[in-house]
C-alpha cells in the first residue's frame, strides 16, 4: 500500500521547473496585455446593474458575429486567474483524470494548469478548441516551452463542430469560451460525460443564463453551484450526478 512520507518524489509541476518557469512568464505577458481590459471592469466601478447591462451586450454581440466579436481580443490573454489556474490542476488530480476537454484556449493559460496535471498523473490527453488560429500557434508553443504539447491536441475553429468527436469518456470539463455557448456545447459533450465528472465554468454569471438554469435543476442530472475562486468571475462547479 502506498503511503504518503514526507517530502520525497514530489509530483507538482506547478511548483516548479519548466512548467511553473513557463506559468511565470505567460501570467507577466497577459498581465501586460490585458491591463487595460482589467482596468475597465475593475476601476470602471461596474455595480450588478450595470454588469448586467455588459452581460446583454456581449451576448448579443457573440450571437451578432461571433468570430468578429472574438477577433477583436486576438491579443488579449482572457486567461485564468494563478488561483483558478490551481484549482483547475487539483479538480484534474482528485479526478484521476486522463481526458479533459477545454472550450477556449485562448494562449493556454488554463491548459498549462490541466497539462500539468496529466503529466503529474503518468500522462493522458487533453483536448482544447479555439476560434483564432494565430492563439491556437501560440498556445502550442506555451505547451511546447513547458514540455507538456505531447499531452495536448488544440483543434482550430468553432467548438460546436470541433468537439463533436472527443474521442471517449471525458472526466473533467472546462467550458472558457464564448459565453453564450455553454449550453450547447455542454449538451454536445453529454454523451461521453461520466457520474462523477466535474464541469467548471469560468464566465457563467449569473444573469439571465440559460447554462446556469440547466445545470442548477437536479433533474437534469447535475449539481451545481457558485464557487468564490476568483470572485466575480462568474465562477460555477458542476458535477454530472446520472
Ligand atoms: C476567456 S478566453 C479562454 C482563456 C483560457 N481558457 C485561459 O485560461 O487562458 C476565451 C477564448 O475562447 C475562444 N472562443 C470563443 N468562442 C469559441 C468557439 N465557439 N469555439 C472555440 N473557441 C472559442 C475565444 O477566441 C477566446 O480566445
Amino acid at each position: 500500500m502506498a503511503v504518503f512520507s514526507g517530502v520525497s518524489g514530489i509530483m507538482d509541476s506547478l511548483s516548479s521547473g519548466r512548467v511553473a518557469q513557463t506559468l511565470r512568464q505567460v501570467f507577466q505577458e497577459a498581465e501586460q496585455a490585458d491591463r487595460p481590459l482589467m482596468e475597465q471592469f475593475v476601476n470602471g466601478d461596474v455595480d450588478e446593474q450595470s454588469l448586467g447591462a455588459v452581460i446583454d451586450q456581449h451576448f448579443a454581440e457573440e450571437q451578432r458575429d461571433l468570430r468578429g466579436f472574438y477577433h477583436g481580443y486576438v491579443n488579449n490573454y482572457l486567461n485564468v486567474t494563478p488561483e483558478y489556474g490551481r484549482f483547475l490542476y487539483q479538480c484534474a488530480r482528485v479526478r484521476g483524470a486522463t481526458r479533459i476537454v477545454e472550450f477556449g484556449t485562448s494562449m493556454g493559460v488554463s491548459t498549462l494548469h490541466l497539462a500539468a496535471a496529466l503529466r503529474d498523473m503518468g500522462g493522458g490527453r487533453l483536448i482544447g478548441t479555439e476560434l483564432e488560429p494565430s492563439k491556437a500557434a501560440r498556445a502550442r508553443t506555451n505547451l511546447e516551452t513547458a514540455g507538456l504539447a505531447d499531452l495536448v491536441d488544440i483543434r482550430v475553429g468553432d467548438a460546436r463542430e470541433t468537439l463533436a468527436d472527443v474521442g471517449g469518456e471525458i472526466d473533467l470539463v472546462l467550458l472558457d469560451g464564448a459565453f453564450s455557448l455553454y449550453l450547447p456545447v455542454l449538451k454536445l459533450l453529454e454523451p461521453h460525460l461520466k457520474t462523477g465528472t466535474p464541469i467548471l465554468a469560468e464566465n457563467a454569471f449569473d444573469h439571465d443564463n440559460e447554462y446556469l438554469a440547466y445545470v442548477r435543476n437536479p433533474a437534469n442530472g447535475y449539481l451545481s453551484l457558485p464557487i468564490p475562486i476568483s470572485e466575480g468571475r462568474g465562477n460555477e462547479f458542476t458535477v454530472v450526478t446520472r
